[in-house]
């Protein structure tokens, strides 16, 4: 049984898609101004027609390999957090497996809102502490832009696209996920929702044209509940660990408005370099918020080896969480060219193994169809 879970690889993927503050005020009536004081927000990325969340997740994963150096027939199991996935069944964890060629690894998908990411880096953490898996990709990734109502200025300006990733290897040396810290609060779940779609209020005219299948959300009761869980969630993560404030090296908050982090911060007593955000550039990409963040972190060096740094979210549920990881992996030299192009070239065998299953299932099924008629006539 091994006893640490190590976070040793990152990604993250961002659309080429820019969608500026001044480009929403053409659609609805809001401002610039308005957008940046109250929110932070300057910017966000959008997918572009066709392009999915899996097709987003597998970016971010394939980043995060490489700097892992692993490659996808290594992962043991995929968790994508997400509440846009690319179909309500089958999993977008299964469509990122067979894009990815991750052969021998198990795959689901996680929804808890904002906070999907450090809910499923827990489920992780922890299934790799059990002793039954070894390694996994965890990714946070969203097309919040499909289920965004373009018509409602309270949260068009909000949201934005976006993927991020990691990869967990247990390990017998001391660091990693420390401990998580998860809570939740069905009573709040019409805070922040996405009423039809579902068993309660099915897909119908009625839904469609009361535009029920976007997001609804009372942001000033969001906003308050962020504020008190953003705080209780990292001291209690890091009471858990076994950890003061003091110790922190870096905050890596949901990033979902610029004030929400600045009060966590105020209230955590915690300077603003000790606080990361990005928000201003990609808007909320809830449940791929958090690994964008920590992933631009590592890249630019804002997380050193030995470092404690807690990632702390909150989100539609109501859900809160928090993770303590003390980071362990140095900074990543690439990898040597020749096992990136055998990299490459497996993912290009992975498009070419799946075309090949779904080939073989098909006249398989052709095989089983003329058996049967086979013996129908064999009777006759
Ligand atoms: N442009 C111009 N005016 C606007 C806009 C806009 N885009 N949106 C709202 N307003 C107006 C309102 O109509 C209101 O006008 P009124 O006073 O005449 O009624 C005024 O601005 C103030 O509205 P508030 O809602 O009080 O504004 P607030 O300062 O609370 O900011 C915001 C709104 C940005 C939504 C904030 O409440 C917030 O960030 N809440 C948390 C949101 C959040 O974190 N969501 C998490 C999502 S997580 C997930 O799982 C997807």
């Amino acid at each position: 049984m091994s006893s640490h879970a190590h976070v040793i690889g990152w990604g993250k993927y961002l659309p080429q898609r820019v969608l500026k503050n001044g480009e929403l005020s053409e659609l609805v009536d809001t401002s610039d101004e308005w957008i940046r004081t109250r929110t932070g927000i300057r910017e966000r990325h959008l997918v572009e027609d066709g392009e999915t969340t899996a097709d987003m997740a597998v970016q971010a994963a394939r980043q995060a390999l490489e700097v892992a150096h692993f490659n996808p027939t290594q992962v043991e199991l995929i968790i994508v957090a997400t509440v846009t996935p690319d179909h309500l069944f089958p999993s977008t964890a299964c469509l990122v497996q067979d894009m990815l060629g991750a052969t021998r690894a198990a795959a689901f998908d996680l929804s808890a809102g904002c906070t999907g990411f450090i809910y499923g880096l827990s489920v992780a953490a922890n299934m790799l502490l059990s002793g039954a898996y070894r390694s996994a990709l965890v990714i946070g990734a969203e097309t919040l832009s499909s289920i965004t109502d373009w018509t409602d200025r309270a949260t068009c300006v909000l949201f934005g696209d976006g993927a991020g990733a990691v990869v967990l290897q247990s390990g017998e040396n001391e660091g990693g996920v420390l401990a998580s810290s998860l809570g939740s609060d069905g009573s709040g779940g019409d805070l922040l929702w996405l009423p039809a779609g579902g068993s309660r209020i099915p897909t119908s005219q009625r839904t469609l044209d009361e535009r029920l299948h976007f997001i609804q959300m009372k942001g000033r009761e969001v906003f308050r509940f962020a504020v008190k869980v953003m705080h209780d969630a990292t001291c209690e993560v890091l009471e858990k660990a076994g950890h003061a404030l003091g110790d922190l090296t870096l905050l890596i908050p949901h990033q979902a408005n610029q004030r929400i982090i600045e009060a966590a911060a105020r209230s955590l007593d915690l300077s603003p370099e000790m606080v990361y955000s990005n928000v201003e550039w990609y808007g909320n990409t809830s449940a791929a918020s958090i690994p964008i963040a920590l992933s631009e972190a590592a890249e630019k060096g804002r997380i050193q080896t030995g470092d404690l740094v807690v990632c702390v979210g909150f989100g539609a549920g109501l859900t809160w969480g928090a993770a303590a990881i003390r980071w362990t992996r140095p900074q990543p030299m690439l990898a040597p060219l020749r096992r990136r192009i055998v990299r490459r070239l497996y993912y290009s065998l992975a498009r070419i193994r799946s075309r090949f299953r779904r080939l073989i299932r098909w006249l398989s099924a052709f095989g089983i169809k003329d058996g049967l008629n086979g013996g129908r006539r064999s009777k006759e």
